[in-house]
């Protein structure tokens, strides 16, 4: 069940052959933006401080969970794996767009929001397989790859570092043909560049291929008229938008535009002439935003309940409850084409909406508490270090184990009803963009 909106063809620009590898942010369009940092106390009562988790706290602090314990990342991100995997043949025909560069220059490849689970080395592999294959069928040889992992300051890079096959080596060893086949080593040069998304990461034209997944639902910030109480948009009683107040969400969809915005003019610079760009978020089929769909389900209803259970049992107050608040936005097909088409620089080869499935991977389906659990762990990795700095990790323990209790006894329910759509965009510069 997919919902498309455009279909164009390539544009075909001319090569360019700037790289360097850092992680520097620069000026003029995607530089650097006015950051909001506001943290205030709440009549003078230090236990319960007030903090407005501004856009550069936010970016400093988020980060799905870190190491190989039962609820990080890496231990669940299967069903993230499972959806990327359903979209390949469309990352593919992106892939196919972009203007191929003289071989003796890197081809250059961004993943931007990678995280630290083995999806993105799985992703990178694809890519510079695919691009690989093009040069070859087209007579020439394939130039060395060069491949940036790139996500917060916070993330575990150490992980997903460890987690990199080691680089073969294309002289003496094996042939280049070689590298590219092996699932033992890899065929690239890797490094990491931590830095917000939202604004530049990157030297002017030094990319190829963008290519970001699962990440850009991610708000760099609540917004603050959501997290203060007094206006029309605060988010009283509700820890996310999903089913509370249409200024709230409201609220959140600003954000997200601006944010994806920002995201946009960062990548204009970077990109390369003839440079293309793979992106899947969070979606919603629903024009109402306070309806997040699957995110809705996830974050606004057994994890909304367990939140109001730490309340009722007088171990939060209900202002602390108040003031935590998921930043992840669902937008519609249409918030994120018309972001697109204000900002022009790039061309909308696909846009749709994109059944992914559950976020949920049990291996038995009448076991209510492994539901339970899976259904915990996956809130706990997206969003359990923005708990533990919220309540800390006790409370934050607390938590999660009333989640996957309220989630075992509707575990029949969350399998019928639980779904994530996916937006999936492929975008090209477009061809009067310099
Ligand atoms: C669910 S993970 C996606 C991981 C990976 N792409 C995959 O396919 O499994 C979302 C990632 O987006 C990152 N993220 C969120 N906001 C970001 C921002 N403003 N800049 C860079 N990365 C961000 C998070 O830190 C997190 O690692």
């Amino acid at each position: 069940m997919e919902q498309k909106l455009n279909l164009a063809d390539s544009s075909s620009r001319g090569p360019h052959n700037a790289l360097l590898a850092t992680n520097g942010r620069g000026h003029g369009r995607g530089g650097y933006r006015d950051q909001t940092h506001v943290t205030k106390y709440a009549r003078g009562d230090n236990k319960d401080k007030v903090v407005v988790v501004g856009e550069m706290k936010l970016e400093k602090m988020l980060s799905m969970k870190g190491g190989k314990g039962e609820g990080s990342y890496v231990n669940n991100s299967e069903a993230q794996a499972k959806h990327a995997r359903s979209m390949v043949p469309l990352l593919k025909e992106t892939l196919d767009l972009v203007k191929l560069g003289p071989p003796d220059l890197p081809f250059v490849v961004a993943d931007l929001g990678c995280s630290c689970g083995s999806n993105t080395i799985h992703v990178v592999g694809v890519i510079v397989k695919h691009i690989a294959g093009r040069y070859e069928s087209s007579g020439q040889d394939p130039p060395e790859f060069s491949a940036f992992f790139s996500d917060l300051p916070s993330n575990d890079f150490n992980t997903l570092f460890q987690l990199l096959p080691p680089l073969a080596s294309s002289g003496g060893g094996g042939s280049l043909e070689d590298c590219l086949s092996s699932t033992t080593h890899r065929s690239y040069f890797a490094a990491g560049v931590p830095g917000s998304f939202y604004r530049r990461l990157f030297p002017k034209m030094s990319v190829d291929f963008f290519y970001s997944a699962f990440s850009l639902h991610w708000l760099s910030q609540v917004p603050e008229s959501v997290a203060e109480g007094g206006g029309a948009a605060y988010n009283k009683g509700r820890i996310f938008i999903h089913g509370g107040k249409e200024a709230a969400a409201n609220a959140y969809g600003k954000q997200f535009k601006s944010d994806l915005a920002g995201f946009l003019k960062a990548r204009s610079v970077e990109m390369k002439k003839g440079g293309s760009m793979f992106l899947v978020c969070l979606g919603r089929t629903s024009v109402d935003p306070t309806d997040q769909g699957g995110a809705g389900l996830l974050f606004g209803t057994h994890y909304q309940d367990a939140w109001d259970d730490l309340v009722h049992e007088g171990l939060i107050t209900s202002e602390k409850r108040d003031r935590f608040n998921i930043p992840v936005y669902a937008p519609s097909l249409q918030d994120f084409k018309e972001v697109v088409e204000a900002d022009g620089a790039f061309k909308i080869n696909q846009l749709q909406l994109f059944r992914g499935g559950s976020p949920l991977v049990v291996s038995n389906p009448d076991d209510a508490a492994e539901v339970g659990r899976a259904f915990a762990n996956s809130c706990r990795s997206v969003s359990g270090v923005l708990v533990d700095a919220h309540i800390g990790e006790k409370l934050g323990e607390e938590l999660f184990v009333r989640v996957a209790r309220r989630a075992t006894s509707h575990a029949k329910e969350i399998l019928e009803l639980l779904q994530f759509f996916h937006v999936v965009a492929s975008l090209s510069l477009a061809a009067t963009c310099t």
